[in-house]
């Protein structure tokens, strides 16, 4: 009972306890978890569904849902991965004009697919002035992990924007003072939490809103942490514990 309030901690399996990134058994049939670190979840949804929601869907959910932007507004989602595929179809739900960047041409007929207004390929545009050309971005919703990635945003956001950060990147960012007064712009993080997971899921559920997936039996955890490791997934991997 103590750790419970102690520090913030990778969440899921209540206020600082941790299953499964640094302590063993959450890969089990079975587990005992605090009532704080538990939500319910719909029938409308399967478990499998619902799984990435709880971590990708749910931090991508609650930066929009906690920004400053409004209906009509263009918003943009940096990486078109497991956090940003989801965040262009909330993006899109919640009745922004949505602007996906990515590099190459890959990903824009699935981010278009998604719910895209826009698509900029980061390789052949710059993204801070392609967002300019459209007007300037409200919020920028960071999740591609790269320093120098993330730091070139900046210059896409319009007035009062909000650039928030997802992706995870211990490399300095490079901005300088200016890029600050020339706004006013706003930088901040955003972090999962279980607060608003419950919120995520069902409005995931009345928008429908569905990760994509690819479903590994118990048995081939192995091969499904491999894959993942090896970015080869579309892109989470989710564990079917039993039958469903
Ligand atoms: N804040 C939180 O609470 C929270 C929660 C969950 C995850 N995260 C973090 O969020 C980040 C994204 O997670 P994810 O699961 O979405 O990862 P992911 O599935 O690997 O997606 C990352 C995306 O970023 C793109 N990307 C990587 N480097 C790039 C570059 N140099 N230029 C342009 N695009 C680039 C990748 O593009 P390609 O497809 O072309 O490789 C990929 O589409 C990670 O750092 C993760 O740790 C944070």
């Amino acid at each position: 009972m103590e750790n419970r309030t102690k520090g913030r901690h990778w969440l899921h399996g209540g206020h600082g306890h941790t299953t499964a990134l640094t302590t063993d058994g959450g890969y089990a049939e079975y587990m005992v978890a605090y009532e704080d670190g538990l939500i319910s979840i719909p029938d409308e949804i399967t478990p499998e569904e619902a799984a990435p929601l709880l971590c990708a869907g749910e931090t991508t959910f609650s930066a929009l849902h906690n920004s400053c932007a409004k209906m009509g507004d263009l918003v943009a989602v940096s990486g078109i991965g497991g956090l940003g595929h989801l965040a262009v179809q909330y993006a899109r739900k919640a009745g922004y004009e949505v602007a996906a960047i990515s590099r190459g041409t890959d990903k824009k007929e699935l981010a278009m697919k998604l719910g895209a207004h826009h698509y900029i390929d980061c390789e052949v545009e710059n993204p801070a002035e392609s967002l300019k050309a459209l007007g300037g971005a409200k919020v920028i919703l960071a999740t591609a992990p790269k320093a120098s990635v993330i730091s070139s945003l900046m210059g896409g956001l319009g007035t009062k924007g909000e650039l928030i950060i997802a992706a995870v990147d211990d490399t300095p960012l490079d901005w300088s003072a200016m890029d600050f007064l020339m706004g006013p712009n706003t930088v901040k993080g955003t972090f999962t939490d279980i607060n608003e997971m419950e919120a995520a899921v069902k409005f995931s559920v009345l928008t429908d809103v569905r990760p994509m997936i690819e479903v590994f039996p118990l048995e081939q955890a192995a091969e499904a942490y491999e894959k993942m490791m090896a970015a080869k997934t579309h892109f989470r991997a989710v564990l079917r514990i039993g039958k469903s």
